[in-house]
């Protein structure tokens, strides 16, 4: 067997754009934006003052659904993203606002490999679009 079919293949989404520097690039970008972006003031009146809690939380739960890393899901059991937000009131314009945050971020990180990246990005944006009543 030639070294390249021995090699073991990155098998996770999470490891083959780049693991845990990447999604906390990807994270600490987001709240930049959110922060400093007029464009997401609504979204960003919906979260608390302190934004700390939510850029330690955001990335390790992005990991463990990515395929790394799962401690975020064992320090939560059995809680799904959408019956988390079911009870904030979410439209269709605050939605927008999360899931084109994202969408910059994870543009300006440029993870490689691209198409997977541009899944990613696509996926969370419906995924955000999908919270909107
Ligand atoms: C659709 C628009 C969304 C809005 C308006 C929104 C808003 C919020 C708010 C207000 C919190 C509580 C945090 C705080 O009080 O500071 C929160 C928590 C959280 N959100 Fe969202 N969110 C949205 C979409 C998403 C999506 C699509 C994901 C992931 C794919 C996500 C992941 C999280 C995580 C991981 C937490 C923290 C949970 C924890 O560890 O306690 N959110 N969100």
């Amino acid at each position: 067997m030639s070294a390249a079919q021995s090699a073991p293949l990155s098998s996770t989404p999470y490891e083959r754009l780049g693991g845990a520097p990447v999604f906390a690039a990807i994270a600490e970008r987001f709240y930049d934006l959110m922060e400093t972006d007029p464009a997401y003031a609504r979204l960003r009146a919906m979260h608390a003052p302190d934004l700390a809690p939510m850029r330690a939380s955001l990335p390790r739960f992005l990991a463990g659904w990515a395929g790394g890393p799962r401690d975020w899901f064992e320090a939560n059991p059995g809680r799904c993203m959408m019956s988390l937000h079911k009870p904030m009131t979410i439209d269709a314009d605050v939605a927008g606002q999360w899931a084109e945050a994202m969408e910059r971020a994870i543009a300006e990180v440029a993870p490689e490999p691209a198409d997977m990246a541009a899944a990613m990005s696509e996926v969370l944006g419906r995924l955000a679009r999908g919270m909107a009543r």
